[in-house]
């Protein structure tokens, strides 16, 4: 589908209670990239999963970067609205209720950054291989906010610096963080899959 101003692909609930899940994508990839996780992460649960519409030599992302890990954020700025705006026209089209954002790497530091800006577009989310997108000036009220960050700790791509950093601010802003560095790299390795799994399960119905 291509109107609300993404492309996107929407995959009703098959099971009512479950919260939608918001999947982004990592560098490279589309709107069907996480659609098989996300099955496997929280199955019957609505998916709604939209194309970054920046293209870095072909290869869509959330936002610009100027080199890797260096952020256009004048261009995250404006790409975490258009995302925000997309969130609040898609559960008025799909009369869908607050979602939970799973995202991979370019798409969980976008994430990040809805979550620093405007917490309240998100009930929660799952960040695979995240950093800190920016500094942010004051804290966002996350107060009690669920979010999984789930770092490799041989991952070249992702500083550890930075994904402590992001744990740091999420922590000190009140999220109800969960957080570890796992034995991998970039890639998603089965053990981030079981441990998401079954944070999404509890996190069920109750919580939303
Ligand atoms: C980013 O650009 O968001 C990070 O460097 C991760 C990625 O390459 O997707």
């Amino acid at each position: 589908m291509t109107d609300l101003g993404f492309i996107h692909r929407f995959i009703p609930a098959t099971q009512p209670g479950l919260p939608p899940l918001l999947l982004l994508h990592g560098t490279g990839g589309d709107e069907n990239d996480l659609i098989p996780l996300a099955q496997q992460l929280l199955p019957h649960a609505a998916l709604l999963s939209p194309r970054g519409k920046v293209l870095e030599q072909g290869m869509p992302r959330f936002f610009r970067r100027l080199a890797e890990g260096v952020f256009d954020l004048d261009d995250l700025k404006l790409r975490t609205a258009e995302l925000a705006a997309f969130i609040a026209a898609a559960r008025k089209a799909y009369d869908l209720p607050t979602p939970v954002a799973v995202g991979f790497s370019n798409g969980a530091n976008i994430a990040a950054s809805l979550l620093l800006t405007q917490p309240d577009l998100l009930a929660g989310a799952v960040l695979f291989r995240a950093m800190l997108p920016f500094e942010p000036g004051s804290l966002p009220g996350l107060a009690g906010k669920p979010v999984l960050l789930l770092s490799g700790s041989s991952d070249q791509m992702i500083p550890a610096a930075s994904s402590k950093r992001l744990a740091a601010v999420l922590q000190t802003a009140g999220a109800k963080l969960a957080y570890q560095a796992l034995p991998a790299g970039h890639g998603l390795t089965q053990q981030d899959v079981t441990i998401a799994a079954q944070w999404l399960q509890e996190f069920t119905p109750e919580k939303i």
